[in-house]
């Protein structure tokens, strides 16, 4: 029997406690986690228990575990994007096969450096980009790379990032501000692109534009408070009152069919929320954690009112080597959160939708006239896990430890979705158009330099 893949976990907060490591507990002959590296010592405490992992093997920094030297096989790391380049250096060096959270870094420099180290250290260096591993993406690729669809011509790709997410992460959450984080067409899009790389080969060059419209304080409304539980006078016109969101999870129950939610729910987003309850309210009712929580922490505060900055709009205009244009919109306020996708070729349309409450694919035949439809199963909640993908990732990795000859995506794969993340913004930011054979090869000289 082969024994399972071992690995040390390096921050244990949604990503990588809640969305991969219970992998291990589904798959025991697969992988067991053997450390953990967490300064919050709640998750820490957690994910020690939940894993059974020693107290001599949980430790409060990355650094503190890296000083070990290789402990195991594997190290997964989910810490926050701008806290990515360190740890996923030193566990190259070390020798760990890492698994590595998107977006690789927050600096195309350090994107291109964490590529080189890998390549340096003859290691594996997988990002996680989870939509590949579902089968609603695994389809489209089917179909777009198999010549289904003839030559395919144009692509429009949608990210409608839902009037209430845009606000859980984008204005209030972790990737409201570039500065602390990354251009939000890096952090909510390097999937997107990395899909359109995927299925239609590199990029030629590209264009881009887009700002922040809505989310400023100049567009709050007549008497809004600073935060929604201080008694905001704009509260019953306001579709971002946090308690609406958090403690009714209104929009949480337009997502299922009946409407039927439970009151004590603890996924996201109340999950991110609940760090800021107090920890006595935090093992104890939902609803009056959360409550608690948005009286202190960063979700209850006014959307008009955040230090946010980054866009809430943007559009990405490329040519692609073969020649097909390419139009991939993100932006944050649609009614229902979910990519939508349309791809012409010379011989079918297809036309998908990827959503938490809907998976179709429709191909309509040229020729024929006649329309197939694809409907991967969607489970509650859109599919825990990214309808699969989670999960998904996870098997590929764990695959592509034990048998070296099977590489799900290489890291230069990887780096390119970003280096035209990167590439987007530049454009947006600057009015101009990008020639991608130039920034590959600037971006490898300076992150050598
Ligand atoms: N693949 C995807 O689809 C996807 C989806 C959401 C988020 N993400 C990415 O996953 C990453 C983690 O996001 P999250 O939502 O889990 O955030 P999170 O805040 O819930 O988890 C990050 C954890 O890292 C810990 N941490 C901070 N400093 C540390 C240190 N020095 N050593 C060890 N741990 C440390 C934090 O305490 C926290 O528990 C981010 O980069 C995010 O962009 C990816």
């Amino acid at each position: 029997m082969t024994r399972p893949i071992t690995s040390v976990l390096i921050g244990a907060g949604n990503r990588g406690a809640d969305s991969y490591a219970p992998y291990a507990l589904r798959h025991p002959d697969q992988l067991k986690f053997v450390a953990v590296a967490e300064p919050d010592p709640g998750r820490r405490d957690r994910f020690a228990r939940e894993h059974n992992i020693p107290k001599e093997r949980c430790y409060t920094t990355w650094e503190d575990l890296m000083a070990e030297g290789r402990i195991a096989d594997t190290a997964l790391i989910c810490t926050p994007d701008q806290m990515h380049v360190g740890p996923a250096l030193a566990a190259l060096d070390l020798g760990y096969d890492v698994l590595l959270e998107k977006p690789m870094a927050t600096t195309l420099e350090a994107c291109v450096q964490l590529v080189q180290a890998a390549d340096r250290a003859g290691r594996l260096l997988q990002v996680c980009h989870v939509l590949r591993y579902t089968s609603f993406f695994e389809t489209v690729h089917h179909l777009v790379t198999s010549g289904r669809l003839g030559e395919v011509i144009t692509v429009e790709h949608r990210e409608n990032v839902s009037y209430w997410h845009m606000a859980h992460s984008y204005v209030r959450g972790q990737w409201r501000n570039s500065r602390l984080s990354s251009p939000m067409i890096l952090a909510k899009c390097c999937h997107d692109l990395d899909i359109l790389f995927w299925n239609l080969g590199p990029c030629r060059r590209l264009s881009s534009f887009g700002s922040l419209i809505h989310y400023r304080p100049e567009k709050a409304p007549e008497g809004a408070a600073e935060r929604c539980t201080a008694g905001c006078a704009a509260a019953a016109e306001c579709p971002w009152y946090a308690p609406r969101i958090y403690v009714d999870l209104t929009p949480l129950r337009r997502s299922v069919p009946g409407g039927t939610f439970p009151d004590d729910y603890r996924g996201w987003p109340r999950s991110v929320v609940w760090d800021d309850a107090p920890p006595a309210a935090r093992d104890g009712d939902a609803v009056a954690a959360v409550q608690q929580a948005l009286e202190r922490g960063p979700y209850g505060r006014c959307v008009y009112h955040c230090d946010n900055d980054v866009v809430d709009h943007q559009i990405v205009s490329m040519e692609m080597e073969n020649g097909a244009s390419v139009g991939l919109f993100m932006h944050g306020h649609s009614h229902r959160e979910g990519r939508t996708m349309r791809y012409d070729g010379s011989r079918a349309t297809l036309r998908g939708i990827y959503s938490f409450d809907e998976q179709r694919i429709e191909v309509h035949d040229h020729l024929t006239g006649k329309v197939e439809v694809f409907e991967p199963e969607v489970g509650p909640f859109g599919g825990t896990g990214h309808g699969g993908g989670d999960e998904g990732l996870m098997r590929a990795f764990i695959r592509a430890v034990r048998d070296p000859t099977f590489v799900p995506t290489t890291a230069r794969e990887c780096l390119e979705s970003h280096l035209m993340a990167f590439a987007a913004e530049e454009a947006r930011v600057k009015g101009t158009v990008v020639e991608m054979d130039r920034f590959r090869t600037w971006a490898e000289t300076v992150s050598r330099a």
